[in-house]
């Protein structure tokens, strides 16, 4: 009988070095670990270019596509494997604007060790293998989560996110930064166009769970499901020390109380209900606020509660409007994603990583933030891997996994693309 190929190990020291590495891309300078790498900024163009230079150094074929996500493509010795759709293993580079050095990134960094322990073993896979950069997962500067993975996965018009403005710079579309920092790429950004043979993305949990329960990985099976609202609140100006209290169309006061229904409503549901951006139309101590626009941030798993919650918000709102006479509000899903269950058999690999690499120090878990995976899961098998993060603290620059959680993590994407490629 032919002896079991060796499985390669992922070099620890190695992912680690590269973590640290490219955090210099967009870290704050006064925040120790802090990161404002946001999509397609200069320091976004640089740690792409970062990418790009290594994935090329290891022989990878590197494509653009016209959202600006970067498949690095690793078909090994021989050409007779190119033809075929790569096995993904994609996140993100981009941050919040008070972010952290692992989310996104750790996905990215570990795809390239991946190609880079394979390469070295020596070991030849049935089909090519793939790092991915999806562009402007975080929604935080262009206010749509997981624009490139969406686009590819035709679930978004290319159009509309190429139209996309900056939350806060109106004149900043999304083509026009790509074209920026030189990533609107050729490539038609699509599924068909650019196909895989599967997506898998390892990621920090982002929550306590695994810590709590003591547990190395996590096999994701799912995301929960998730919407953005755009709130307009239309009220008066005035000034602060002779309008009286009884008169005033006061949209800050107005905000205020949304802010707190969103935060009750929430909580009543078990569901997760953020308002993390707002804009006041005053920027002045002694102006009463006329216009404020905020976005809300609501997620659970069922697709009715969330239904039952949106009826909420556009019932307090017009309960404002009755309460302040000539006070108005607006409101419109400007983003959403449904509940995602992850492919069986691309779950069954992670799970059979998992145990390789951990034994029974794992457990199935559905992940409460967003994700390019469930994007990828619309159109191709998909799974995802979790690490602990310390805390379970994310989207601040405290978030930290060890070099030991990031190796292990690592080797379970391999073993899980290994898997997934002997099927
Ligand atoms: C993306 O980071 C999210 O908000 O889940
Ligand atoms: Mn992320
Ligand atoms: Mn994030
Ligand atoms: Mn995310």
């Amino acid at each position: 009988m032919a002896p079991e190929p060796q499985i390669p190990r992922i070099n620890e020291q190695r992912l680690w070095d590269n973590i640290m590495e490219t955090a210099k891309f967009g870290a704050l300078e006064t925040v120790e670990g802090g990161m404002n790498r946001l999509s397609l900024n200069m320091d976004d163009k640089q740690v792409r270019d970062w990418f790009v230079a290594r994935a090329t150094e290891l022989g990878c074929a590197v494509r653009v596509d016209a959202m600006g996500n970067i498949f690095a493509t690793w078909s090994g010795p021989g050409n007779d494997r190119s033809d075929l759709p790569p096995i993904g293993m994609g996140s993100h580079l981009d941050t919040q604007p008070l972010g952290g050095r692992f989310d996104g990134i750790l996905g990215v960094l570990s795809a390239l060790e991946v190609i880079q322990t394979v390469k070295e073993s020596g070991l030849r896979l049935n089909r090519p293998i793939a790092a991915i950069d999806w562009t402007n997962e975080e929604g935080a500067r262009f206010p749509a989560m997981c624009s490139g993975s969406s686009v590819w996965a035709n679930a978004r018009d290319l159009s509309d996110l190429h139209n996309l403005a900056s939350l806060t710079e109106p004149l900043e579309t999304m083509k026009s930064e790509l074209e920026k920092i030189s990533y609107l790429g050729e490539t038609e950004c699509s599924y068909k166009a650019n196909p895989l043979a599967g997506h898998f993305e390892l990621h920090i949990e982002q929550a306590t769970h695994l810590e709590e329960t003591k547990k190395h990985i996590g096999i994701v099976s799912g995301v929960q499901g998730m919407r953005w609202y755009e709130v307009n609140i239309i009220g008066r100006e005035g000034h602060a020390g002779s309008t009286p209290m009884n008169v005033r169309k006061d949209a800050m006061v107005a905000a205020a109380k949304m802010i707190l229904h969103v935060e009750q409503i929430a909580r009543k549901n078990e569901g997760f209900g953020t308002v993390g951006f707002l804009k006041a139309g005053s920027d002045a101590p002694n102006t009463i606020v006329g216009e404020v626009r905020l976005m809300i941030d609501l997620r659970h798993p069922s697709e009715q509660v969330l239904d039952e919650i949106e009826s909420g918000f556009k019932a307090f709102l017009c309960s404002l409007e009755s309460e302040t006479k000539g006070l108005r509000t607006t409101i419109k899903r400007s983003w959403e994603n449904a509940a995602v269950k992850f492919d069986q058999d691309a779950v069954a690999c992670v799970a059979y990583a998992a145990e390789s690499v951990c034994g029974d120090s794992q457990t199935v878990m559905t992940s409460c933030a967003a994700h390019d995976s469930a994007e990828t899961a619309k159109v191709v098998p998909t799974a995802m891997i979790f690490i602990p993060s310390r805390d379970g603290i994310s989207h601040n620059p405290k978030e930290y996994s060890t070099p030991a959680q990031c190796a292990e993590g690592a080797q379970v994407l391999l073993e899980s693309v290994l898997k997934y490629d002997a099927l």
